[in-house]
């Protein structure tokens, strides 16, 4: 009895230990299965109710997972320069928390002005790495709306304005963020190129226009970098808002580039709940509904995509193929981020974090203007810098609307400076002028105290007194991060530098010949003392640490490589869209919709300042280094190509000053033969390469058929007409040095 009874116990325990070793994993959780079978497995599972709560918000930045079947919540964050701080469940209001403090990155026109893939690259890992840490499943960025105005208040936070250089640098970041497990979710889908009334602005483009400028970035996101999250954008086209556009997210994302990712509205952009239903949107967020408005508790229920949709799916009206087509793509979002078992724990504010900042940092700086080498600070000679401006001690980092953040630390110029100049010279500070004297900033305090007394006379006075006694002065001006300056929600509401920073420039050109301007921003400004100023520096946001790689610059620790992502305008009307009148549009009757028309057409940046004759103050691909470079003559490997070939064209590139360095090769191509207007010429493939004292290397560019397209509004196609071109290759778009012709035939 007692061994049979023994024996059963065995055979049980054997039985259940088998059964638990054998007892499969649902598909949907196991990761050796395919992703599309896992995805059917699970919205096979889901009920109704379950599908609908998926692709809608439950707080500020999460949606929720399927708690029944154990998949998890979904959280969000922004975007682009870094992970922001957490706000409360239901409200905007800082969450108070004292874990997530960040690497604040520098802004992406800085980026952008790298011209370098792999550090766009290695920003995208950097910050999946942050995001990880930080318990993010998404981060709201990158941007790449196109720089069409110069006053739009959020270029910042894009890159330039050029759908190559665009192109070339998002997909990296995309790349690099997503080999973490973190989705992208690139922004704004489309036509967001200024912020004034960017809920009421309704886009008029032509379809070339369309293709050829303002959405290349956006389809290299998602054909190229397989970005798994893409934001519609909150002003309309074609008399629909972008979040649920039946054109721009059926017709062009979903169907002509096979987008299998989730459409994400931006924070409030869903208006209409059949739109949402059937125009392109997978998940609602930040939506404010009637009458309960701002964060009302049970307001997510009235989500456009939330209890409306079920309610007209129950009333017959909907069946569930919009419905299960949404959840799809959110499900896939699931398995490639919070429900990826291979992603990794991330890392917090790590040193190798602030190293790829420094480095994104020091590698965009623009050394724009340097006469007579005032730059870099000669530190032998130099007993005593005068550095002035707010800038110099107000933080960037918080601010600026949703790409704000809480920087673990931000090096500010003023201090970058000081320490990197050490003991032996005397770094004096004067305010110069006031601009937002602010000592609190989305809840983070002011290092230096901003308030100030005197009046602008008394500044300018102290300011101009002590640069007469000072080797070098060193301004720190330019925008902030404040309403109406470089910050999202509304634009800027001059060309010229605020805070009357013209004069005092003027005055200080006036007393001290060592004069250095840094010009803080994300947007060309007017430079009317341009030429009264010897050396003047693009000094972008740089985030975290801004002033040390600005020191590093100034003192020429670093040699900068950095090129404009943009053309920097004397004055507001050589810019096509005022120039034109088109910004910000005209105000229909019902004055609900105002409508904008882009009339320049594919004419932007420097197409325009080519087509017009126009000389900027600064060119698009312009940047100056501590050395000087030559750039030979351009070889190519063949005469002719035909569409399905390629052309190579090898240039030498000669490091021909003291000091190692990096240049940029520019290769625009020039369609000579069009029967369609087409720009002078176009960026179409660039490389930097690092050059020691002396050193020549060869750069080898190539090109296909993409290159020499354009988009055919009449046949809807792509189209490279055969005919004569040319290679127009240079350092920047106003110094092209060597010249190839070939054909395609
Ligand atoms: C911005 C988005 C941002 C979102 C969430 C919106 O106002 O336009 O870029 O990601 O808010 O903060």
């Amino acid at each position: 009895m007692k061994i049979r009874h023994a024996l059963l116990l065995i055979s049980l325990a054997t039985a259940s230990l088998l059964s638990a070793q054998t007892q499969p994993l649902p598909t949907y959780l196991d990761d050796t299965k395919p992703l599309e079978e896992r995805v059917e497995d699970a919205l096979s599972r889901m009920t109704l109710e379950e599908k609908i709560d998926v692709i809608h918000a439950q707080s500020k930045f999460s949606s929720p997972g399927v708690k029944r079947l154990g998949i998890p919540e979904f959280w969000t964050s922004d975007g682009p320069h870094g992970v922001r701080p957490d706000v409360l469940w239901d409200d905007w209001k800082q969450a108070g928390h004292t874990n997530d403090s960040c690497v604040a990155f520098p802004a992406l026109t800085c980026l952008a002005s790298t011209w370098n893939t792999d550090l766009a690259r290695r920003y995208g890992e950097s910050l999946g790495e942050e995001a990880l840490y930080r318990g993010k499943d998404m981060m709201l960025g990158p941007g790449v709306n196109i720089l069409r105005t110069p006053l739009c208040g959020r270029n910042f936070e894009y890159m330039g304005e050029d759908p190559y250089l665009a192109s070339r640098m998002v997909v990296p970041y995309i790349q690099g963020l997503q080999s973490k497990g973190v989705a992208a979710c690139v922004k704004h889908f489309a036509l967001n190129n200024d912020e004034t009334y960017r809920n009421e602005v309704n886009v008029i483009v032509d379809d070339r226009a369309l293709y050829e400028i303002y959405l290349p970035a956006f389809k290299a996101a998602v054909t190229e970098a397989h970005t798994w999250g893409l934001m519609g954008s909150y002003n309309l086209f074609e008399n629909q808002h972008n979040c649920h556009n039946q054109r721009l997210l059926n017709e062009i994302l979903k169907g002509e580039w096979g987008y299998d990712g989730v459409v994400v509205s931006d924070w409030g952009g869903a208006h209409d709940t059949r739109q949402a239903i059937t125009n392109g949107l997978d998940m609602e967020f930040g939506t404010w509904t009637d009458g309960l408005s701002f964060g009302t508790s049970n307001a997510y229920d009235n989500y456009h995509l939330a209890l409306p949709y079920l309610a007209l799916i129950r009333k017959g009206e909907y069946g569930t193929r919009e419905l299960d087509d949404k959840v799809r793509r959110v499900l896939r979002l699931f398995f490639r981020t919070n429900m990826n078992r291979q992603r990794g724990f991330g890392s917090q504010c790590s040193e190798a974090h602030y190293a790829a900042a420094r480095q994104i940092a020091g590698e965009g700086i623009v050394l724009l203007q340097n006469t007579n080498g005032v730059l870099p600070i000669d530190t032998v000679k130099t007993r005593r810098i005068l550095v002035v401006g707010e800038n110099a001690i107000k933080m960037m980092t918080p601010g600026g609307g949703s790409s704000t953040l809480k920087a673990q630390h931000e090096i500010l110029p003023l201090d970058g400076l000081r320490q990197a100049l050490g003991n032996g010279i005397e770094v004096e500070y004067a305010r110069g002028y006031v601009g937002d004297p602010n000592n609190e900033v989305e809840g983070v305090p002011a290092p230096y105290d901003l308030a100030e007394q005197r009046s602008p006379q008394e500044l300018r006075d102290e300011a101009v007194a002590k640069a007469r006694e000072a080797d070098y002065v060193i301004v720190f001006g330019g925008l902030n991060k404040s309403w109406h300056q470089d910050c999202e929600g509304a634009d800027r509401k001059e060309y010229g530098l605020p805070y009357g920073q013209d004069s005092l420039i003027e005055a200080l050109a006036d007393v001290n010949k060592n004069l250095v301007y840094v010009n803080i921003s994300g947007n060309p400004v007017a430079m009317p003392w341009k030429d009264k100023v010897p050396a003047i520096v693009q000094g972008w946001f740089l985030g975290s640490v801004a002033g040390e790689a600005l020191a590093d610059v100034l003192t020429g620790r670093t040699n900068p490589s950095g090129k404009l992502p943009y053309t920097w305008m004397a004055a507001l009307d050589d810019v096509a869209a005022h120039r034109l009148g088109t910004y910000p549009g005209t105000w229909r009757k019902d004055e609900k919709i105002i409508d904008e028309e882009y009339k320049e057409s594919i004419f932007v940046g420097y197409r325009w300042a080519d087509k017009e004759n126009i000389r900027p103050l600064f060119a698009f691909g312009h940047g100056l280094s501590y050395t000087s470079f030559n750039i030979g003559k351009a070889q190519a490997d063949k005469k002719e190509i035909t569409a399905s070939d390629s052309i190579t064209f090898t240039v030498s590139v000669t490091n021909t000053g003291k000091l190692a360095g990096a240049e940029v090769v520019q290769l625009y191509v020039r369609d000579c033969e069009s029967s369609l207007p087409r720009p002078y010429k176009e960026l179409k493939a660039f490389r930097k390469v690092r050059l020691a004292p002396g050193e020549t290397r060869e750069v080898r560019l190539t090109i296909g058929k993409a290159a020499l397209s354009y988009y055919d509004d009449r046949t809807k196609q792509w189209t490279a007409e055969p005919g004569r071109f040319e290679a127009l290759i240079g350092n920047a778009s106003d110094c092209i040095t060597s010249k190839v012709t070939f054909r395609l035939k």
